[in-house]
């Protein structure tokens, strides 16, 4: 019997997993660095019965008409905003992401972020490697105290507590907001507004939905204090990003950091890249070897399973075994 096809949209994934991916199936990848276009991905896809994708393809209807081969789909990551989950359903195709396996990683990234922007880490060394370190001037790259500041963070789940944890170690007192009204002995459920108005460093969590998009925006930025740091590592459209650029050229807050956009790669006209307060990573949260080898290993698991007629692993459509 003839062995199903598997596209992959990126080219050499880390890791073993692959090697048992091309021993049940025929895999085609994509092989250029950047992310296919849309009428690239459809040519990649004719014919396959499994893929392997990233948060940057849409997996709609419009998409899917053009796959009818399609039996199985995984995302290479934990948020799956890029899947038509309504879609994938009615067209009883099962689809898979990688938890469990990144929010120790990402967690480790938020926290590079609120370190870099508080204590102006990245443009003290752009102004370092230009030259512009020429006396040791007291008032030199003043920045702001993590050690004992009140941390707000919004969205509480795996990536959430992850941040949290970390945050005893610097002394911090730790609020969340989240659905859920609950508290752990690492940090505080604390409604929204209060909490942007009493953090220090606000750090956002929550996955991207019909509820968080745009959820921080002008009426946020203005609750928080002006001297407050905000990071972003979840998706860029939980932020309205005019609005942020706009609080953070105005002073309406001090600074930020970013590793995710409204659109991404970030264009080289992007307002932000102007920003000296602003610390800009491209997309990088769950990029450690180690962990993106298990983001691979998961998203094979999805799709052998899935192209076997398994259950997957890891299903965020489980309706469509019902
Ligand atoms: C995720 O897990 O959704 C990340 O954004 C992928 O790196």
């Amino acid at each position: 019997m003839a062995r199903p096809r598997v596209a992959i949209t990126r080219p050499a994934l880390p890791g073993e997993a692959i090697r048992r991916l091309a021993d049940v199936a025929v895999v085609r990848e994509w092989e250029s660095r950047r992310p296919p276009t849309r009428a690239e991905l459809t040519r990649l896809v004719s014919g396959i019965e499994g893929l392997i994708c990233m948060s940057s393809e849409r997996i709609d209807e419009e998409f899917l008409s053009t796959c009818p081969t399609l039996r199985v789909v995984s995302n290479l990551g934990v948020g799956f905003d890029n899947f038509d989950i309504g879609a994938l359903t009615r067209r009883r195709i099962p689809a898979g992401n990688t938890p469990g396996v990144l929010a120790e990683t990402t967690a480790d990234l938020a926290w590079a972020l609120i370190l870099a922007a508080a204590r102006r880490v990245t443009e003290a060394e752009r102004v370092l490697r230009a030259g512009g370190w020429k006396s040791m001037d007291f008032d030199f790259m003043l920045g702001t105290d993590v050690f004992g500041a009140t941390l707000g963070i919004f969205g509480y789940g795996a990536i959430g507590k992850a941040v949290a944890r970390r945050a005893q170690g610097f002394g911090m007192r730790v609020n969340h907001y989240s659905r859920t009204k609950s508290s752990d002995g690492f940090s505080t459920w604390t409604p929204l507004s209060t909490l942007l108005a009493m953090s220090d460093i606000v750090t956002v969590h929550v996955p991207l939905t019909p509820e968080t998009r745009q959820a921080m925006g002008q009426r946020e930025f203005e609750q928080m204090k002006r001297s407050a740091i905000f990071v972003n590592t979840s998706r860029g459209a939980v932020v309205d990003q005019t609005a942020l650029v706009r609080a953070l050229r105005s002073g309406v807050i001090r600074a930020a950091g970013l590793d995710v956009y409204e659109q991404e790669p970030l264009s080289p006209e992007d307002p932000l890249l102007e920003l000296h307060n602003c610390v800009l990573l491209p997309h990088i949260g769950s990029a450690s070897a180690s962990t993106r080898s298990r983001m691979v290993d998961l998203a094979v698991s999805n799709v052998v399973a899935g192209l076997k007629g398994e259950t997957l692993p890891h299903c965020v459509n489980p309706d469509v075994y019902s």
